[in-house]
């Protein structure tokens, strides 16, 4: 074991290098949710050139490779590779060469780093017990989001994976370091549009028409009465918009108004109740009003709940391998993430990956301008992975 751990060690240094070079290429050409076709082809190819092999999806972007598919269970390592419309202010000479498309919530270290534990994985196949699938998932960065595509698809099945590993680097954490939590770390997202149709009229008679924006004003406010007077606040929820659209001219009453929120939550019951009340509130406000309404729940991603078994996984080998100061608690956080849905299937376990360097000013929030990585972070997420999958492998075969 301690031979094999010692070439895990020595392979990710060799391989470092390349994930840097992937990592700038897929940073270079950045790709919008469920639109990751040159993504999806790079990784493919690359995985091919070293003999890794690739399934066939029906989901027209993203990608799953496979190491050992003929064994009878399997262990899965999940990344995301989408990028967010925000034209990049960094200076990088890798800079996004898709105008107003960046990387910045670091998908693509993600994937470099899960490309090159493949490659390691795959180099050492024969001395590995199980299955090691490499999820490459599209669309986290938009509801519903590419996670419950893929289950639907089979990914978790045939060979069927018994855990899950996931993980985010993460700005606020020094590089070197990585942070865990069990239980609820993220939260649910109620993504939702609500259309208002009032009724046109002149400004100056009111009592005319059916004014949306008068009624889309209320609605803002009402929806806040839910988070303060209906949901226990020990189970507190926010309600946010995001965006909110109507209006022709000045002197004209509004006959539509959209309004687009999203509501979260850490506590499974009271997602149970968000979207009944924002249907009730939305209904009787509209309805005092005399507007009608559609409202459309987008997507609904379930509460973020890591397994402590998983976590055992990754602070026991990250521990052993660079100390015990280098783990830290992750608190929890209103930002959700679809990863949350393999974790209701299976056992698993999302973790944060220190990325922050103040010398390459890898320390800007997460969907910043000027968001940066510390790539030296790659090497620490890949010697994590090839040791949680077999740390796995021997506690399985146990
Ligand atoms: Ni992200």
């Amino acid at each position: 074991m301690q031979a094999l751990k010692n070439k895990i060690f020595a392979m990710a240094k060799e391989v470092s290098p390349n994930q840097i070079k992937w990592r700038r290429r897929l940073h270079q050409y950045p790709e919008l949710s469920n639109q990751e076709f040159q993504t999806t082809k790079f990784i493919k190819e690359t995985l091919q050139s070293y003999g890794v092999k690739n399934l066939k999806l029906k989901s027209r972007t993203g990608a799953v490779a496979l190491v050992n598919e003929t064994k009878k269970f399997a262990v899965a390592i999940r990344a995301d590779i989408d990028a967010l419309p925000i034209l990049e202010k960094t200076t990088v000479p890798f800079k996004s060469k898709n105008a107003g498309v960046m990387h910045a919530c670091g998908h693509d270290m993600h994937a470099a780093i899960v490309m090159g534990t493949a490659v390691i994985l795959n180099s050492i196949k024969k001395e590995l017990p199980g299955c090691v699938k490499f999820i490459f998932q599209p669309a986290e960065e938009m509801p519903p989001g590419g996670a419950e595509v893929l289950i639907k698809e089979g990914v978790l099945k045939n060979p069927d994976v018994k855990m899950i590993f996931g993980h985010h680097v993460d700005p606020s954490l020094e590089t070197g370091k990585i942070g865990l939590r069990d239980g609820p770390t993220m939260a649910s997202v109620t993504d939702f549009d609500i259309t208002i149709y009032g009724k046109g009229s002149h400004a100056a008679k009111p009592h005319l028409g059916v004014d949306a924006i008068a009624a889309a004003a209320e609605l803002v406010n009402s929806m806040q009465k839910i988070v303060s007077r209906e949901i226990d606040p020990l189970n507190p929820i926010v309600i946010t918009f995001g965006i909110i659209e109507g209006g022709r001219a000045r002197n004209i009453i509004a006959d539509q108004v959209l309004l687009k929120g999203t509501a979260r939550t850490l506590s499974p019951e009271s997602l149970k109740q968000i979207s009944k009340l924002i249907k009730r509130t939305t209904d009787g406000i509209c309805h005092a009003r005399g507007a009608s309404y559609k409202l459309n729940i987008l997507a609904e991603y379930p509460v973020l709940s890591n397994h402590a078994s998983a976590n055992r996984i990754y602070h026991d080998v990250y521990s052993a391998a660079f100390g015990k100061n280098k783990i830290a608690e992750v608190p929890q956080s209103m930002g959700g993430e679809d990863f949350a849905y393999y974790l209701q299937k299976i056992p698993g376990a999302m973790c944060r990956l220190g990325i922050k360097n103040k010398k390459f000013g890898s320390d800007k929030p997460w969907h910043s301008a000027d968001f940066m990585s510390d790539e030296e972070s790659i090497y620490y997420g890949t010697v994590l992975f090839c040791l949680s999958v077999l740390e796995y492998f021997s506690q399985y075969s146990r």
